[in-house]
């Protein structure tokens, strides 16, 4: 990077433990770059207790913001002082703003990555035309489901390993949500508009059988994870030639309004970051 740090340069980054894999700094600093600011966006990784503190020490706005990843995200929401309605229906915080006034306030911005990850990957599909189905019943599935429900899905269907997790989704985003075990994912699968990997780790792997053959030829099997970028569960969608969406494009979709609230200014269309991430993955295509 060739670009000058001054001592107008406006700070934003990322808080997670660890942080040295985050793509997030390649994705931000391409933008900043291409947009001609003069910015800089970070990686930080707090002590596993010091985060609140960490928090804390950036209100007024020191640094302009911060995304928050794994294991931080309910400490985030924690120290929020004021909360987005998306980010209250996730139960997560993956955007924290330092205002001027001293205020922090909590975003989440996922709900927008998954959903624009499926305008962009599946192009016509709509979030209200059917049933969808969210494997998982962690945060990142709770995120999902209330993106969807949100977006006027007629019904959300949570598979889980732990039932109970799953019912705990359902007290909070409402009747739509209905939950399923494991061994009843034919049964949730049947005429679905979308399937979505909510699992931590890309753990779908033939330990964990999915039978996406149970739904129809046009529902589009999205997953979270994106090492590799083609998972096991996106392998078996093309063979059955249903249309799929990766996570790489839900993390680069998150990260726009990420980037409008930290500086004020749109992602510059003029950059491709897609491809600089897939380069840093190890050029999976
Ligand atoms: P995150 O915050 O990223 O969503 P999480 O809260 O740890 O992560 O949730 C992980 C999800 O992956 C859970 O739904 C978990 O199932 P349980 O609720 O039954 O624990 C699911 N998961 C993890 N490993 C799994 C496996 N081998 N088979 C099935 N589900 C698995």
């Amino acid at each position: 990077m060739s670009r000058k740090i001054t001592g107008a340069t406006l700070v934003a980054g990322v808080a997670g433990s660890p942080v040295r894999h985050s793509l997030s700094p390649i994705i931000h600093n391409a933008w900043i770059e291409a947009a001609g600011l003069d910015a800089v966006y970070a990686p930080f990784t707090p002590p596993a207790e010091g985060f609140r503190r960490f928090a804390e020490g950036l209100r007024g706005g020191a640094v302009r913001g911060l995304n928050v990843t794994v294991p931080f995200k309910e400490d985030a929401l924690a120290v929020s002082d004021d909360l987005s309605e998306r980010a209250a229906a996730a139960g997560a915080v993956n955007l924290l703003v330092f205002g001027e006034d001293g205020r922090i306030r909590g975003d989440n911005t996922d709900g927008v990555g998954l959903l624009g990850a499926f305008a962009a990957q599946a192009p016509g599909f709509d979030p209200a035309a059917g049933p969808v189905v969210i494997v998982g019943a962690g945060g990142a599935a709770r995120g999902a489901a209330a993106a969807f429900v949100e977006a006027g899905a007629p019904e959300v269907r949570i598979v889980n390993r732990t039932v109970a997790k799953a019912e705990l989704i359902a007290e909070a985003l409402g009747p739509k949500v209905r939950t399923y075990a494991l061994d009843a994912a034919a049964d949730a699968f049947a005429g679905v508009s979308a399937v979505i990997n909510a699992t931590s780790a890309g753990l779908l792997d033939a330990s964990l059988d999915l039978p996406l053959e149970a739904t129809p030829p046009a529902a589009v099997v999205m997953d979270m994870t994106y090492k590799p970028l083609v998972t096991p569960l996106l392998a078996r969608a093309k063979e059955l030639d249903r249309r799929t969406v990766d996570g790489l494009e839900m993390l680069i979709r998150q990260a726009v309004p990420s980037f409008e609230a930290f500086f004020g200014r749109p992602v510059p269309t003029s950059m491709d970051v897609r491809a600089l991430c897939l380069a840093a993955i190890g050029g999976q295509a």
